[in-house]
């Protein structure tokens, strides 16, 4: 089974971008940590900077693989075109984020991509991840 986390912009420096709300690990690191604990599940991991760059992920994997989780990083707060890619798709995707954008500035309390997501997990750090996982595998009842 495949899951394929999606991240967005600035999440490329996890562990060094503004480390009070994000911590202080690298995703890659992280993610050595999430392949351990499912050794059973195929996780591919991509980042982009670029809008375009994760709708083209979404429908590339969108039809085949068993999950996404996508943390879209300020796209999740802007963009239509992310939110139009989601629902183009068959995959699930479950909306993930390291901070409570709730407990956030009141921009990031919308987000565009959440009605079209199976769920959202956010303010776990990065165990918004894992738990994202757990989501696919146990409430979707897909893996
Ligand atoms: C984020 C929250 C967003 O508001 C922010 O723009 C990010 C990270 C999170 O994981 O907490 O880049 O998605």
């Amino acid at each position: 089974m495949k899951i394929q986390i999606i991240n967005g912009p600035n999440l490329n420096l996890l562990g060094v971008r503004e480390p009070e709300i994000y911590g202080s690990l690298s995703f890659e690191d992280y993610l050595q940590e999430l392949v351990i604990l499912y050794p059973g599940i195929e996780i591919s991991y991509f980042q982009s900077n670029t809008e375009g760059e994760i709708i083209n992920k979404l429908h590339e994997t969108g039809f085949s693989y068993a999950g996404i989780v996508l943390n879209a990083g300020a796209y999740t707060h802007t963009s239509l075109a992310i939110l139009d890619a989601i629902k183009s798709i068959s995959t699930p995707v479950i909306e993930v984020h390291l901070s409570n954008i709730h407990a956030r500035e009141s921009f990031r309390h919308r987000s565009m991509l959440a009605g079209a997501c199976k769920g959202v997990i956010a303010g776990f750090g990065m165990d918004s991840y894992r738990l994202a996982i757990e989501a696919l595998k146990k409430v979707c009842n897909i893996i």
